[in-house]
């Protein structure tokens, strides 16, 4: 996999970091101090530009608003989720919705469909999150990676191929919240994107899918297996 300068490092789960050829440092899905499968040297952010959330779930947001305040990072997210952010202290906001794309640390970014819940656990609260969403990165280099978030299969993903046309896809596989490895199969077949980074599986006993499993029914397409903590460049 030619990343062309970003450096890309899974935290575990549905964390990523990402550091762009512009020297600006985001993360998809911040759940870090307490996400069990990052490692212990990760678990310290020392810089943050954007944080990237697909949905308010504790396992996609659980350290973003720490994140986001100590490092003065910019939150990308749907607009209810964005509020509730604010509302926690979160001073800067780069709200959008689907189908929306703007730059945000160097990065286009488009908010594409997810199929998923949203609610935020706040207290003995659930709060209405907005809806959960997918991004599509395109980074100076011209490398686009989609984050998928958390999702089932659905056939538009078809439509984020034809106007994306992402290289790399990151697809949840764990089963139970998301796709299993069948439906991500699927969505590789809509997709065709030329390496898939499985992701939101192993971090509990229930997130049973395993890569080798998507790459027996997905033989067309490069599963690359990332290790928490190892940066690839
Ligand atoms: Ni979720
Ligand atoms: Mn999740």
């Amino acid at each position: 996999m030619d990343l062309k300068g970003i450096q890309l490092t899974w935290l575990g789960h549905a964390s990523f970091r990402i550091e762009t050829p512009g020297g600006k440092t985001i993360y998809v899905d911040p759940w870090v101090m307490g996400n069990p499968m990052c490692p212990e040297k990760d678990k310290t952010v020392k810089k943050a530009d954007a944080l990237l959330c697909t949905h308010g779930h504790g396992d996609h947001i659980g350290d973003a608003v720490e994140i986001a305040i100590k490092h003065n990072a910019v939150a990308v997210g749907i607009p209810e989720l964005c509020a509730w952010l604010k509302k926690k202290g979160v001073e800067q906001i780069a709200q959008m919705n689907k189908g929306g794309t703007q730059t945000v640390a160097g990065v286009r970014i488009t908010m594409v469909h997810a199929d998923h819940s949203c609610g935020i656990f706040d207290g003995d609260q659930v709060i209405y999150g907005g809806e959960a969403v997918g991004y599509v990165m395109e980074f100076e280099n011209g490398v686009k990676i989609y984050h998928a978030g958390d999702t089932n299969v659905f056939g538009d993903m078809q439509i984020i191929r034809d106007l994306y046309a992402p290289e790399i896809a990151m697809l949840p596989i764990g089963d139970l919240y998301t796709m299993s490895p069948r439906e991500a199969a699927y969505a590789c077949k809509l997709l065709k994107s030329k390496y898939v980074i499985p992701m939101h599986f192993g971090t509990f006993p229930l997130l049973t899918g395993r890569p080798s499993e998507l790459q027996k029914l997905a033989p067309d397409v490069e599963v690359f297996e990332m290790t928490p903590g190892v940066t690839i460049s």
